[in-house]
């Protein structure tokens, strides 16, 4: 029960890692905060999570909107108290060169991957002082670590979170608040398979196609792809007591593929 008394707020907390994460830390005596742009898919699992005896909230949020943020912070501490953990999941993609690249795609890419992740921990940090301290996870990615060719917004933004990371790490740590970045490597879920309007994929990007499952398990040394519930067990090891001096790093997760 390592989550017990603590309060999350999970983006993307409908989708495949964000519900892993909501899932694992209510079942580990945490209360959650389910926060997505699809507030049906959020609300199916904040019922799920409920229908197990666990403590869950779902509430619509625009990772890009400070307005939604202030709003699903006053959500959270009505129904749980103050916000104690924070896990930064939403995400954006669009996978196409830097020719193709529009501005309105990168300005989605940017904006929710690096924007959002910023006006969160500015809207959380000042529950997380009331609460005595906290723990911010920014999602990463293989991007984190070596962006190259392929999506410029989402190397710009899953680079970025380095930065970011470390300068709310350096800035909160007199409030006892951490701040980690976790980097995932290739992990089956929606965001790499299916057809989202945050991250559209087509034959030619879908793991469905077995050329691109292949490319990315040829990719990972360990011999599978990971899954959500992988990253989740990340997730909950940085905000537990375990990582009580972990603060300002990246944490990679990836089976190998960034060696
Ligand atoms: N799947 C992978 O291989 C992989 C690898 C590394 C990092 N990531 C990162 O993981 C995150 C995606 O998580 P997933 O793989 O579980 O995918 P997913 O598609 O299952 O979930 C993403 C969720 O984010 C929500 N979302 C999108 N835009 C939002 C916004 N503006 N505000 C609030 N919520 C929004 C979606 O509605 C969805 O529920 C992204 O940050 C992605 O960069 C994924």
């Amino acid at each position: 029960m390592r989550f017990q008394g603590r309060v999350a707020i999970i983006t993307g907390g409908g989708g495949a890692m964000g519900s892993a994460q909501g899932r694992l830390f209510a079942s580990e005596g945490g209360a959650v905060c389910l926060a997505d742009l699809d507030p049906a898919k959020a609300k199916k699992v904040a019922d799920e999570i409920s229908a197990k005896g666990g403590r869950s909230l779902a509430c619509r949020l625009d990772v890009r909107s400070s307005s939604e943020w202030a709003a699903a912070v006053n959500a959270a501490e009505s129904e749980f108290g103050p916000v104690n953990i924070l896990c930064n999941n939403a995400g954006a993609n669009f996978r196409v060169s830097f020719d193709e690249q529009t501005e309105e795609m990168w300005d989605m890419i940017v904006g929710t991957i690096l924007t959002g992740s910023f006006l969160g921990i500015k809207a959380v940090v000042p529950s997380m002082r009331k609460a005595g301290g906290g723990v911010i996870i920014n999602m990463g990615s293989l991007a984190s670590v070596r962006p190259g060719a392929g999506s410029p917004g989402y190397g710009a933004g899953k680079a970025g979170l380095v930065g970011l990371t470390r300068s709310a790490a350096a800035s909160y740590a007199k409030d006892n608040i951490r701040c980690v970045l976790v980097s995932p490597g290739h992990v089956d879920t929606p965001f790499i398979r299916s057809d989202n309007p945050y991250s559209p994929n087509d034959w030619s990007t879908s793991i469905d196609n077995p050329d691109n499952y292949k490319r990315r398990l040829a990719n990972t040394p360990l011999g599978h792809l990971l899954n959500a519930d992988d990253i989740a067990k990340a997730f909950a090891f940085v905000a537990s007591e375990d990582a009580a001096m972990v603060t300002g790093s990246n944490l990679i997760v990836d089976g190998g593929a960034a060696i």
